[in-house]
């Protein structure tokens, strides 16, 4: 089934909360949606369930316009960002209740409420009520009850947010194969990156109650199109900069730095946006910028600068240094024991900054090799 929500328009008490938001998810697509707390997400999900109506615009399934249909009639389940179990029934009987609406009874009942008790892990809990389980366990039962009847389109509100980074895994690995098995289309609410690289086939990011950027994840943290989606998906990278001399492949581009004397100039790939605008957002992933002690290649593909670590930290996945180039600062991956205040080489290649702009001004080459990462 796709999902259209064309010119979604929401308010309360005279604040916007979806600005004429433009959304199409495909049949069979896992869809992720990405933004700030506040921004708009469940109200979106809300909107496409029926269970908040719109001030204007209009919701299509699989082509038809279901804005006057009630939750009940649009077949979509929901995992509620607040689970929103039935008190008074055990886990069991939560699982089971979507099943005995549709008089679905006997052993068929049983044998898929137990059969998705257990793909989430949670089938011996479940004669316990609500109360007596965690909020993961409490997680796994939405999860459960939305699965169970078998929906032609499902809609998760950070459904794994509770869950801690072993059973987030697991959880995260069963989603995937269930959603390919059923082939329910899907759209997801998540703040997780990592969840959103991995589940989603695309990836969107709300902003001001729009649609900022919509895209397959690797295109997303490779390509964002605005600082907001850039920022958003973590890249900490983000050089102001104006192009001074353009070739045929690469362009010299300045840092803008307005306290620096001589400002620092690097190479990198051209893309046509170089010949158009004065000022440009470059970003450049931390991974791909090398810090070096002692630097004695002269590799012609590499940006070479001095600089001064400023900070370490370890975030677990990895020790990140934070390098001063001239009252600009970078972001870089490390592996090495370098200190702070060490006076560093920075190298990264010329081909590891993309303007901030997404695909439409992308160099060819760069497009055929982000689709292999
Ligand atoms: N029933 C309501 N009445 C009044 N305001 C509401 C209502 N529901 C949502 N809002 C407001 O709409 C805005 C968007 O809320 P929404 O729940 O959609 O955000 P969200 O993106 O899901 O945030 P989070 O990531 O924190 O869950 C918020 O400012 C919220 O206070
Ligand atoms: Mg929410």
């Amino acid at each position: 089934m796709s999902i259209v929500l064309k010119e979604i328009s929401k308010s309360y008490d005279g604040r916007t909360v979806l600005n004429n938001l433009n959304l199409e998810i495909n049949q069979g697509e896992y869809h992720v949606l990405l933004g700030p707390s506040g921004g708009g997400k469940t109200t979106t999900l809300s909107v496409m369930a029926g269970l908040t109506e719109q001030d204007s615009g209009s919701v299509s399934i699989s082509g038809r316009n279901v804005s006057n249909l009630s939750p009940g009639e649009r077949k979509i389940g929901f995992v509620f960002q607040d689970h929103a179990l039935f008190p008074h029934l055990t886990v069991f009987d939560n699982v089971a209740y979507g099943l005995r609406v549709r008089r679905i009874k006997g052993h068929e009942m049983t044998g898929k409420v137990e059969y998705y008790l257990s793909k989430v892990s949670i089938e011996k809990e479940k004669d316990k009520f609500p109360h007596q389980l965690s909020g993961g366990q409490k997680q796994r039962v939405a999860l459960a009850r939305a699965l169970v009847i078998e929906p032609e389109i499902l809609l998760m509100d950070e459904p794994m947010s509770s869950l801690d980074a072993i059973t987030k895994e697991k959880v995260r690995d069963e989603l995937k194969s269930i959603q390919q098995e059923i082939g329910v289309t899907t759209v997801y609410v998540t703040h997780d990156q990592d969840e959103a690289a991995f589940l989603g086939d695309r990836v969107s990011v709300l902003n001001n109650g729009r649609v900022e950027q919509i895209e397959s994840p690797s295109e997303l943290f490779y390509h964002p199109k605005t600082e907001f989606v850039a920022r958003f998906v973590g890249i900490k990278n983000i050089l102001k900069v104006s192009p001074v001399g353009i070739n045929n492949h690469e362009a010299t581009v300045q840092i803008n730095n307005d306290g620096i004397e001589h400002p620092i100039r690097i190479r990198v790939k051209k893309y046509p946006i170089f010949e158009k605008r004065k000022t440009i957002d470059l970003c450049i992933h931390p991974e791909k910028v090398m810090l070096k002690r002692e630097d004695q290649t002269s590799d012609s593909n590499m940006n070479r600068i001095r600089g001064k670590i400023v900070k370490r930290t370890n975030n677990g996945n990895g020790v990140m240094a934070i390098v001063d180039i001239g009252g600009t600062t970078l972001h870089a991956a490390i592996s090495s024991d370098l200190k702070v205040h060490e006076n560093v080489w920075v190298c990264f290649a010329l081909d590891a900054a993309h303007p901030l702009c997404g695909k439409k001004c992308r160099a060819a080459e760069t497009k055929r090799r982000c689709l292999k990462e």
